[in-house]
């Protein structure tokens, strides 16, 4: 795997779970190149909102230069391991596709305080992992997660696994 998932996901049956609507707001964070967060835009049309966030700056400077200026798609600099920009209880999804393995321990409670704060009540939390297994990419399977491993780390509400690619599973939660 390069720096990006893209061409390496099942994203019909990605969309197919994650079940958007129209005017829903939506943060794709650790979005890299936000290919993702384009997709999202066109689900959730001119009354919803993406968030494409991304701690490399010289990557949301790409993909705002992509989007341009009208678009439903704000590509903002962030932390999502810290306090973001966002509002509280403004988000109806957050899609979280091959970062959570670079998070360090202290920084998951941060990150899970965080989604905490932004999501609506009863809204869904999807954290797309690397199996942990080996394969000819990726980082090293000790900073892997398992779906069992991935839902003893958080307090969100378990809902959905499914493999979403070869290589890779999709973990649905929900805020409680
Ligand atoms: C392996 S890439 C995945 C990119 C994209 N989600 C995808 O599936 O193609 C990991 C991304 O997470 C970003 N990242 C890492 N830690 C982050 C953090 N704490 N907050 C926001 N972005 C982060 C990196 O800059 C990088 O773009």
């Amino acid at each position: 795997m390069g720096k990006f998932s893209e061409g390496l996901l099942n994203d019909e049956m990605i969309l197919k779970n994650l079940t958007i609507c129209p005017g829903q707001t939506i943060l794709d964070a650790g979005c890299g190149n936000g290919y993702m967060a384009i997709k999202f835009s066109k689900l959730v049309g001119d009354t919803g909102k993406i968030y494409a966030l991304d701690s490399d700056r010289g990557l949301i400077a790409n993909l705002r230069k992509e989007i341009g200026k009208k678009s439903n798609i704000d590509a903002i600099v962030g932390d999502i391991t810290k306090r973001t920009a966002l509002k509280d209880a403004s988000v109806d999804l957050v899609y979280l596709s091959t970062v959570f393995h670079i998070f360090p321990d202290t920084e998951i409670v941060c990150f899970e305080n965080e989604i905490n704060r932004i999501l609506k009540p009863k809204a869904q939390l999807a954290i797309i992992n690397i199996n942990k297994e080996d394969s000819p990419f990726g980082p090293p399977v000790e900073m892997r997660y398992s779906p069992e491993e991935l839902r003893q780390k958080l307090s969100f509400v378990p809902k959905k696994c499914i493999d979403v690619g070869k290589h890779f599973y999709m973990q649905l939660f929900i805020k409680r």
